[in-house]
């Protein structure tokens, strides 16, 4: 009887951990539920500000610069003023301005066709603070001012056109999709936008000791105890994008990348003009040049595996005297910066073609 009893028992036990159990799957699933909801809230409609707009209608540029602009919340961006003092009046006249969009590279021609397109309508520019805030770390001397100084001032979204030749009256603003890249016009004033992006100091000198290293590590001809003058020493960057850009180039232009033969045919060029060569090169795959460029003695391949930061191989290529690179906004800005006679890779219906054409120290090479 007791067995029975206790077995009965034992049973009616394990029905109330059944219950339990089921009490608790219930609760479990409950609470994951909450999870994911509050998840795909937080996270995946992170522009809950631009839902709001649509019912409250945009006043002021703060809005603007949030609900449009911007892809990330500005709110709480950490930001150094760029003058002391608040702007005391709003812009009289139109403004120009720019949606952000991709990496660094991008965010430089973002901010280089705001620049460019005020000086060539006369309008005031204006980029938006999560641009500002990104290249105010790398750069010394940007001139253009954030949404900081109007941010309060009423805007009015009816003067508003997309592009420049939209564009008829010095009362209309113009607000330039992400990805805009002006060289016709930015590059106008090339020497000018150098000075735009002139690295900060930390940048300048991380570079030259990178540059110095790769002197001192990598084996280049003597000079010659005759010759006169021509025997320093001549640095060429290199930028090599592959990793994502190789699906990219695919896609878009239904192109393959460029080979290792491409990089040795434009080293060539660059031994035959010059006594003493130094190429150091930076990628965001340094694997692959270790593999693929590293055979020659005067080659430097500024890191390991893992590519360093951008603004250090920006401003590594920006101090380099002359340039090599695919494809891709960065090598074009790095060879903008360094100045000098750049090689570069044949796509004709790519942006560096568009670039390379403006600029007579610049050659395509298949
Ligand atoms: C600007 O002028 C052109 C013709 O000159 C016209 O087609 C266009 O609609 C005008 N744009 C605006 C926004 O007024
Ligand atoms: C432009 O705007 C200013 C101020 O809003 C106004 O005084 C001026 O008359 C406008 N000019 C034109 C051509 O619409
Ligand atoms: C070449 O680049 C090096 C490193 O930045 C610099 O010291 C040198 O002055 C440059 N040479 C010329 C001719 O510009
Ligand atoms: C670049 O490519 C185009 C089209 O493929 C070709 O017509 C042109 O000759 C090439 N340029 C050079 C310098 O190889």
């Amino acid at each position: 009887m007791r067995k029975v009893f206790g077995g009965a028992g034992g049973g009616g036990g394990r029905r109330t951990k059944m219950i339990n159990a089921n009490q608790n799957v219930l609760f479990l699933a409950t609470i994951l539920a909450l999870c994911v909801i509050s998840f795909v809230h937080v996270f995946l409609f992170p522009l809950y500000d631009v839902d709001q707009s649509k019912k409250s209608p945009t006043k002021n540029f703060y809005d603007f610069e949030q609900s449009q602009l911007c892809l990330n919340s500005v709110n709480n961006v950490k930001h150094r003023r760029t003058s002391s003092w608040k702007r005391l009046r709003c812009p009289r006249y139109g403004i120009v301005t720019i949606m952000q969009g991709g990496r660094l590279g991008n965010q430089m021609w973002e901010y280089a066709s705001v620049w460019a397109l005020a000086r060539r309508t006369g309008l005031e520019p204006y980029v938006p603070r999560c641009i500002h805030v990104k290249l105010e770390q790398i750069f010394e001397q940007l001139s253009v001012p954030n949404y900081e100084e109007i941010g309060d001032c009423p805007i009015d979204l009816a003067r508003f056109v997309r592009s420049v030749d939209a564009w008829n009256y010095t009362n209309q603003s113009i607000v330039l999709p992400r990805y805009s890249t002006h060289p016709d016009v930015v590059l106008t004033w090339v020497q000018d936008i150098i000075q735009e992006f002139t690295f900060k100091r930390r940048f300048q000198v991380k570079s030259q000791n990178v540059l110095r290293l790769a002197a001192a590590t990598s084996y280049t001809k003597k000079p010659k105890a005759s010759s006169s003058g021509t025997t320093d020493l001549v640095y060429v960057g290199i930028h090599v994008r592959r990793t994502d850009y190789i699906g990219y180039l695919w896609r878009k232009h239904a192109a393959r990348p460029a080979s290792p033969a491409f990089f040795h045919t434009a080293m060539d060029i660059f031994e035959g003009r010059y006594e003493r060569v130094l190429f150091v090169v930076v990628s965001d795959d340094p694997a692959w040049c270790h593999d693929n460029l590293n055979m020659r003695p005067n080659v430097f391949v500024s890191s390991r595996t893992i590519p360093n930061a951008p603004a250090l191989d920006l401003a590594i290529l920006a101090s380099c005297n002359h340039s090599i690179f695919d494809y891709g906004t960065f090598g074009i800005w790095g060879a903008i910066l360094a100045g000098g006679d750049t090689i570069y890779f044949n796509l004709t219906k790519h942006s560096s073609a568009r670039v390379g054409r403006l600029l007579s120290n610049w050659t395509p090479l298949n």
